[in-house]
């Protein structure tokens, strides 16, 4: 249904300084597997194999990550340890990719925009992989937002109770409920102090857009550092009533901060160990 998934990877991980200096922060383990790779999995389930990356100065690793490694795989060739690379295998053989680096870090909306030539004009999916989702033992976050377009055939935006204390960092929604966990969007405030907070949905790193949204991004005034925020242009979606907001199954972790990455090691691992003891 939808084939196309964009990965804007190119911002700096500040947060995560000073791992991040010379290392994409999309390339942090969480255990033994970097954030990317969690991503692309969660986009192949959901059917989206092409996958577009906007990249940046110092992001090269991402490319290699997705590509053979020849004297790697002659020198494990045999042994126990190829197994590892299965996963990634899998990927590599499913999956096309292509990248488009952005040069200057002005904002998510302007990174989505960088991405519009490996997109055209079709619906796509976008995963910031700083956001890890899991869902155990059910569909990924991707697949079942998928779900929600098939029904809806507008822009999907994952969104997560919040503390109000913690409104400032997150785009917030506000809209009117459709059913249980799906609403229609009618307006969406970028980082609001706990007070102004419209309410206390916060949009995480995980969308579905249409591909309108370029056009309208393009004429999105750039506001705070000279950022291009996301939130302007589906705001102007919201106000034709075609972006819904998805309250989905399962857990989001922050890896791009300390504590959340710290938080989603410790739930990968022991989510290993229980599956091995079963
Ligand atoms: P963040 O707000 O997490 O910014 O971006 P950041 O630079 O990656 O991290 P911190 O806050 O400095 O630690 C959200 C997502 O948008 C991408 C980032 O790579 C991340 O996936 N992004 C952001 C871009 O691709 N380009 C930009 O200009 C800004």
């Amino acid at each position: 249904m939808i084939e196309k998934c964009l990965f804007p990877a190119a911002g700096y991980g500040t947060r995560f300084l000073p791992a991040t200096k010379a290392m994409p922060k999309e390339m942090l383990p969480i255990v033994d597997k970097p954030l990317i790779q969690y991503g692309v999995e969660e986009a192949l389930d959901a059917g989206m194999h092409h996958i577009g990356m906007v990249t940046g100065r110092g992001k090269r690793a991402l490319e290699d990550h997705f590509d053979i490694s020849y004297e790697l795989e002659d020198q494990i060739s045999g042994t126990a340890k190829e197994s590892a690379l299965d996963g990634i295998r899998r990927l590599i053989r499913d999956c096309s990719f292509s990248y488009t680096r952005q040069i200057e870090m002005k904002g998510l909306g302007h990174a989505i925009l960088t991405g519009r030539p490996l997109i055209g004009d079709v619906p796509f999916g976008v995963v910031l992989a700083d956001d890890l989702c899991l869902n155990h033992g059910g569909p990924g976050v991707l697949a079942q937002m998928v779900e929600l377009y098939r029904q809806f055939r507008c822009s999907i935006v994952a969104v997560q109770d919040v503390p109000r204390a913690d409104t400032a960092s997150y785009g917030i929604v506000e809209g009117e409920t459709i059913r249980g966990d799906v609403m229609r969007v009618t307006r969406m405030v970028e980082k609001p102090k706990p007070e102004d907070a419209p309410s206390t949905l916060a949009i995480i790193g995980r969308y579905i857009l249409t591909p309108d949204i370029f056009g309208l991004i393009e004429s999105t005034p750039p506001g705070r550092n000279g950022e291009i925020q996301l939130t302007d242009a589906l705001n102007e979606q919201a106000r034709r009533g075609c972006v819904i907001a998805y309250r989905f199954k399962g857990r989001r972790f922050d890896c791009g901060s300390v504590a959340g990455y710290l938080e989603a090691t410790n739930h990968v691992y022991r989510s290993r160990l229980d599956d091995a003891a079963t």
